[in-house]
């Protein structure tokens, strides 16, 4: 374990990635609130069955797993945004706490697909799909800008 402290960070620069793993999450959830409101709308009829959703649901949970992960790993993003701007790791304490929350709503929505089924809990699971859209987009939004804040505290010519 001492080696592995031993490990220079990765460069701040390096991070820059992880915004295109943003762009494919948001992306995923777009679709995904896509489907829910064509579902509101005309219902999980033949031409647009749950296992679709479902499937979509299943997607986003496992990026989000691997993405989460590599976050938090011993040589993730956290880390070096917390060796970088040390006196922001409150701020990744809370980010980290809120994947666990996202991970539990993603399973939730999954459970409760069948559902789609009666017309009267459609309009709830569209608000949800939504604002889980939303909380994602905000939780992206922030890390990103540690990883902006950690690029301009980079000192110069540290890049290539
Ligand atoms: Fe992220």
């Amino acid at each position: 374990m001492e080696a592995e402290k031993a490990r220079p960070p990765n460069p701040p620069s390096a991070w820059l990635n992880v915004q295109d793993e943003h762009d494919r999450i948001l992306g995923l959830l777009t679709e995904l609130c896509s489907s829910y409101a064509r579902i509101g709308e005309v219902g999980p009829g033949p031409s647009e069955p749950d296992h679709a959703l479902a499937s979509k649901l299943g997607a986003l949970w496992g990026l989000l797993v691997v993405h989460f992960s590599g976050e938090e790993g011993e040589h993730g993003l956290y880390s070096d945004i917390r060796g970088a701007l040390p006196h922001r790791a409150h701020r990744i304490a809370l980010l980290q706490k809120e994947h666990c929350e996202i991970l539990e709503e993603v399973r939730s929505l999954v459970s409760d697909v069948p559902h789609l089924a009666e017309a009267a809990e459609r309009p709830r699971l569209l608000g949800r799909a939504k604002a889980l859209f939303y909380r994602i987009r905000a939780h992206e939004t922030k890390e990103n800008e540690l990883i902006h804040e950690s690029v301009r505290s980079e000192p110069m010519g540290g890049g290539d």
